[in-house]
């Protein structure tokens, strides 16, 4: 049975308790973040944490992220904190950066993959402080989305993903960011960035200067040893994702071809784009801003999939900002159907 906790109003600290004993007993709880909604389970209990890969149907070898709510937090779960992670911390937590650092013995290894680091991150959100601070516990939560899905950044998402299969959905509203965390390695020296995600890389290297971006980032065939989580086939909803990139006027054009094209074929056509009216079986605004598109992409990825559309095409955008983060989404999803229009 699941039962699904009503918080759309702010923390309960009544109903947090409730949430928080299913934490302790080594059950698992949805809640809401300020990226995407996690799934989450006590990160110092094996046998709890398996029971996330089993839900999510996830590989053994990709490993979890272990959230806290305060920051002494992370020399119980790492043996070395660089000064440069105290730096950030003060910097961006709580928020969407992760840090994997060497991780400490107590720590399980189903929790990091088998790796012998850490992936620590301090969220932005009352709920999810509040129920971390409830259990007593740091959370182990990946995104609360069967593995390959879109992240949710809805609880009706999590409701069909995971309604039946969870002992508890906490229903926080709508997420504010609606990408997953930045991952940035601090085991390698300059630091690495594994996952463009919603605090930009830029921001990042104001504080400690440049950076080293992981080759997968950017979409290249490399080893994936060090973040097994790039290797698996990411966000994909059951159409055909197609994403056009180039100069905007450019993008827009090949898309309203794409479209009267695809139509001709008798295929049903789905559109997510950045405020320009096309002809399509069904559309989806994303919004203007990079932050608007953040928060919509995923939504607009799982409501045009239960629309059941054959094809969606989807607007590329510049790679700056948060669209590093959306550009990395997108292409997964399309499984690097990429069209590119000068
Ligand atoms: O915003 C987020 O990060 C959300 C919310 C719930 O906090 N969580 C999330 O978790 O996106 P997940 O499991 O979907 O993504 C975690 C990513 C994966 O790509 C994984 O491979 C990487 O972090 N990761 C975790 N531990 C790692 C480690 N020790 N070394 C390298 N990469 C790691
Ligand atoms: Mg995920």
């Amino acid at each position: 049975m699941t039962i699904v906790i009503n918080m759309r109003d702010g923390l309960d600290e009544r109903k947090v308790k409730i949430a928080a004993r299913f934490i302790k007993k080594g059950k698992l709880v949805a809640f809401p973040t300020e990226t995407v909604y996690g799934l989450g389970a006590n990160a110092l209990d094996k046998e709890a944490v398996i029971k996330i890969f089993h839900a999510k149907g996830r590989p053994a070898d990709n490993p979890l992220i272990v959230h806290i709510a305060d920051f002494e937090q992370v020399y119980e779960l790492a043996r070395e904190v660089p000064k440069e992670a105290e730096l950030l911390a003060k910097h961006f937590w709580p928020g969407p950066l992760t840090m994997v650092l060497p991780k400490k013995e107590n720590v399980p290894n189903e929790t990091t993959g088998g790796l012998d680091s850490v992936a620590i991150r301090m969220p932005s959100h009352e709920i999810a402080l509040g129920l971390i601070k409830a259990s007593k516990k740091p959370i182990a939560a990946p995104s609360a989305n069967i593995s390959g899905r879109p992240s949710p950044t809805l609880a009706e998402h999590v409701v069909d993903d995971f309604y039946g299969k969870i002992e508890c959905i906490i229903d926080g509203g709508e997420t504010k960011i609606g990408v997953e965390s930045t991952v940035l390695d601090l085991t390698t020296w300059p630091p690495m960035l594994l996952r463009p995600g919603g605090l930009p890389l830029e921001k990042i290297e104001e504080v400690i200067g440049e950076i080293q971006i992981h080759p997968a980032v950017m979409g290249k065939e490399v080893d994936l040893a060090k973040s097994p989580g790039m290797k698996y086939k990411h966000y994909s909803p059951n159409a055909e994702v197609v994403v056009v990139e180039g100069k905007k006027e450019k993008v827009r054009e090949k898309l309203k071809e794409l479209i009267r094209d695809l139509k001709a074929e008798g295929l049903k056509i789905g559109v997510m784009a950045t405020g320009d009216f096309y002809e399509a079986d069904e559309y989806f605004n994303l919004g203007e801003s990079e932050e608007e598109i953040a928060r919509n992409m995923f939504k607009a990825l799982r409501e045009l999939d239960k629309k059941g559309v054959d094809v969606i095409l989807a607007e590329g955008i510049e790679e700056k900002g948060l669209g590093l983060a959306i550009m990395n989404r997108l292409r997964k999803a399309a499984g690097y159907k990429i069209i590119k229009v000068q």
